[in-house]
């Protein structure tokens, strides 16, 4: 008998174990897919939008807030809950938004289900203190968001935030930021919160995100760094929590900021110098703020985010730009049309965009003007931000007999460019009007037989 059950236990065992390691191998292969994707995808939209959209970041006659407002303008839980009575963001379209970033030529959207401040922006059984439960409108935001973007053939990914300023069982011990408010997230904070009771419920969360809304392409963690003192994966239950969202979606990537199971880096608000050793995705604010800043007119323009772009995907990144609706559900003008310019650009410029790869070396490779480059096999992308009077493009470091053609890529007819190839300089005759004012690419067809950056110690010096 006794052998019985040890062998019946074996073969049990033996069968998770094979189970599990079939589940990794299946996520293995959804993610490399999926990480091609999303190189592929590389402009995505970003959506801060819950109850600190209300306030507009205006409280007591200070106006620099947003999405922080609850903890940095010490409002009582009671009054910020009360937001939830009046949120009633009827002119909210999810066609007009997927719309939208459709038109910017974005390929993704990442929409925050929950911030630090606890409120859900979909309709959660395991709170009421969400926007179908607590306000009147009593929509999903979420859900019309998902079925819209399947629509519209954008990848719907949703935001969620570790901290939660809400929850009675998050325990305020852990987080980073207690030293700059240490009367708590809640003004009361409690003292024998169980972060096991918080670790489920975020589980629980997840998995009804990944249940209910059809593919999601990322979960979008954010303040996980608050426990980075401590070992996230056995706090925050994380293996199980990886393991699960790997199961129930083995594509849906995880960016770095749970602490543990990342995809992906998320450098904020800055692009970094050059490539990085990971899969990265910059996120940066149209204005100054994430969420809705009624005063805040600070846009980048067109340009700024064009060249952003460029820069960021130079570098083998992507590039998530973040809008924040108002209360009423609307974007702001000003976004909208910033980033219907950026989609006119990307319109006629997309192939040097969606799917490139970091541009070469440029201790090998130099572009003499002010851009930058990307690349896919075959083709080297010049992005020229500032236009040479001279009409010359001068490149140092590249073999110039690889060089096949080399035509602008505004131009529909490819017409060539005339162009002289000396040793490794490159010079290329361009007219004399950029075809953009924010960045003008020049296509470098390239033979490929041979390899493109000349392996060489010594730049050449040109007199
Ligand atoms: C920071 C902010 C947060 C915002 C996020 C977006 O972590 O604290 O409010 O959502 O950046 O990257």
């Amino acid at each position: 008998m006794q052998r019985i059950v040890t062998i019946v236990s074996l073969v049990l065992a033996g069968s998770l174990i094979g189970c599990k390691v079939a589940q990794a191998e299946q996520h293995q292969a959804a993610k490399a897919a999926r990480m091609e994707q999303f190189n592929q995808q590389k402009f995505g939209m970003f959506i801060h939008w819950g109850l600190y959209s209300l306030p507009a970041g205006e409280w007591k006659g200070k106006t620099n807030y947003a999405e922080w407002i609850m903890l940095q303008a010490d409002i009582p839980v009671k009054e910020y809950e009360a937001f939830a009575a009046r949120f009633n963001p009827v002119a909210f379209d999810a066609k007009a938004w997927v719309s939208l970033a459709k038109a910017a030529g974005m390929n993704y959207l990442v929409v925050t289900a929950k911030h630090h401040d606890g409120f859900c922006m979909y309709d959660s059984k395991y709170t009421d203190y969400d926007i179908v439960d607590a306000t009147p409108f009593k929509r999903d935001p979420l859900r019309e968001l998902a079925i819209e973007c399947v629509k519209q053939d954008i990848q719907f990914c949703v935001y969620y935030s570790v901290v939660d300023w809400h929850h009675p069982e998050f325990p305020q011990k852990y987080s980073q930021i207690r030293k700059e408010y240490p009367t708590g997230y809640h003004g009361v904070s409690n003292p024998h919160a169980n972060l096991d009771v918080y670790a489920k419920y975020m589980k629980d969360q997840v998995e009804e995100l990944l249940t209910n809304y059809g593919e999601v392409g990322i979960l979008w963690f954010d303040g996980g760094g608050s426990f980075r003192n401590y070992d996230r994966k056995k706090l925050l239950d994380g293996q199980n929590l990886v393991d699960m969202i790997h199961r129930l979606q083995p594509s849906c990537l995880i960016n770095n900021r749970l602490g543990f199971g990342a995809d992906y880096g998320t450098p904020e608000q800055q692009i970094p110098e050059g490539t990085l050793n990971t899969a990265f995705e910059v996120c940066m604010t149209l204005n100054k703020h994430w969420g809705y800043n009624k005063n805040d007119r600070d846009w980048k323009d067109a340009r700024t985010i064009v060249q952003n772009l460029v820069d960021v995907a130079s570098k083998g990144g992507n590039y998530l730009l973040n809008v924040g609706p108002t209360a009423e559900g609307i974007l702001p003008d000003e976004s909208a049309n910033i980033l219907k310019e950026v989609g006119q650009w990307l319109k006629i410029n997309g192939e040097s965009i969606y799917g490139s790869e970091s541009g070469p070396s440029q201790a090998n490779i130099r572009l003499k003007v002010e851009g930058c480059m990307t690349q896919k096999p075959g083709k080297l992308y010049l992005h020229v931000f500032s236009w040479p009077e001279n009409q010359i493009i001068f490149m140092e470091g590249m073999k110039g007999k690889r060089v096949k053609k080399i035509y602008l890529l505004a131009n529909p007819t490819k017409t060539s460019l005339k162009f002289d190839a000396h040793e490794r300089s490159l010079f290329i005759h361009i007219p004399q009007t950029a075809p953009s004012q924010y960045d003008s690419v020049i296509v470098v067809e390239l033979d490929k037989s041979e390899p493109l950056e000349e392996n060489t110690e010594e730049p050449l010096v040109m007199g």
